[in-house]
């Protein structure tokens, strides 16, 4: 009797070779990106190349992609950026990973999951976020990595247009406006500022103090040096952010980064990254008032904040902001150190936001 085998299973490539990418596969991974998601996306990664490169955490000369060649073609790569992460103090090496890139002919031939076993197993912290189907199905199905977590969000009405929704019909949106004015009136009325806050061009070494004062009473969270803050968010070539730092006499006690965006039922404010003391409620207050009339100053209808860590989002809710529901998922394995069983089901220590890996882009 025939035995029966999957149309795939057949086609299975034993241990593919993955090597790292090297300066003269540049080309051939610009095709690679032409091949499998476009023109766009190939123009997409030729205009980052040089700041993917600059990556304070890069330890090669190249932006970090591993590799699979067939003779002389690259048909599958995954992307990673590499960053430094602490863990309730200690810090260790990890890595950012979106979906693999597998050529169309050579799909189902277990190179997606080579490539991600291979990140797996040389990141200390193997973080994921905004990944395909595919690639969830095999982080949780084939790799058993743990479940993932949804990283929340929340949102603080500014103008009667904050709760409009595209898929509403007018006048439904028209009646919410009307509706929920009063109360909109209500949380978005300004509060005075009470401390210092300033705008700057770049974080200057002063954030590092922060980030070592903070550092211990986060359970994981990618370190946020002055080198990281600006490699990230001031030097892209693809995106602007505004930075606005709350001193105290000569120190930084916390800093945001948020931008202004344009949707389809009106304007968006979204606080990209912050960092503040957890304990420290009066100075991350101050920056999100600092937000507020930035916001306002933009004529934008609401401010967005994702954000992890429970003790942040708290003070959070206390300035006018109500959790919505996220549909960011971030996927996290911690290979560096042994970690408590319940580990990577308790993120209400982590501190993740939008700027974290290339979620916001
Ligand atoms: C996830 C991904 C990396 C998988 O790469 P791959 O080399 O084809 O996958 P593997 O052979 O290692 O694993 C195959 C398994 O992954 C899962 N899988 C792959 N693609 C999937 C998809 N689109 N939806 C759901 N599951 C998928 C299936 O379980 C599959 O097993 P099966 O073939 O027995 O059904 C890739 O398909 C993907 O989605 N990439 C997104 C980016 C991309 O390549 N875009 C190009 C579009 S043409």
């Amino acid at each position: 009797m025939p035995v029966a085998t999957s149309p795939t299973a057949c086609c299975r490539v034993s241990m593919p070779e993955i090597d790292r990418l090297l300066s003269a596969d540049r080309r051939g991974l610009e095709l690679l990106y032409r091949r499998t998601s476009g023109i766009e996306a190939a123009d997409a990664i030729r205009l980052r190349w040089d700041w993917l490169r600059r990556n304070p955490a890069n330890t090669s000369g190249e932006p970090l992609y591993w590799i699979v060649r067939e003779g002389p073609t690259i048909i599958a790569a995954s992307a990673l950026m590499p960053v430094r992460v602490g863990l309730r103090g200690l810090e260790a090496e990890g890595a950012w990973s979106i979906d693999p890139l597998v050529v169309g002919e050579r799909q189902r031939r277990g190179l997606g999951e080579a490539l991600l076993r291979h990140w797996d197993r040389q990141s200390g912290v193997a973080l994921g976020g905004a990944l395909s189907e595919g690639t969830r199905y095999l982080l949780r199905e084939r790799l058993r990595w743990p479940k993932p977590v949804t990283l929340p969000c929340v949102v603080k009405p500014l103008s009667r247009r904050a709760l409009r929704q595209p898929s509403w019909p007018a006048p439904v949106n028209q009646l919410v406006s009307a509706l929920t004015l009063p109360f909109v009136r209500v949380v978005a009325r300004a509060r005075p500022l009470r401390e210092q806050v300033e705008v700057v061009r770049r974080f200057d070494p002063a954030v590092d103090a922060l980030w070592e004062r903070v550092a211990p009473r986060l359970d994981l969270a990618v370190k946020r040096n002055a080198a990281y803050l600006n490699w990230r968010f001031v030097e892209p070539p693809h995106v602007r952010y505004a930075v606005a730092v709350l001193r105290r006499d000569d120190e930084t006690h916390g800093y945001a980064v948020y931008r202004h965006v344009r949707e389809p039922q009106g304007r968006a404010t979204q606080i990209v990254d912050f960092l503040a003391d957890p304990e420290d409620e009066r100075g991350l207050k101050t920056l999100l008032r600092w937000i507020d009339r930035e916001a306002r100053a933009e004529d934008s209808d609401k401010i967005r904040c994702h954000v992890q860590h429970t003790g942040f989002r708290r003070v959070l809710r206390r300035s006018g902001y109500f959790v919505v529901k996220s549909a960011v998922e971030l996927y996290v394995k911690v290979n560096a150190v042994d970690v408590p069983a319940d580990f990577h089901g308790e993120p209400d220590r982590w501190h993740f936001t939008l700027g974290d890996g290339l979620l916001d882009q």
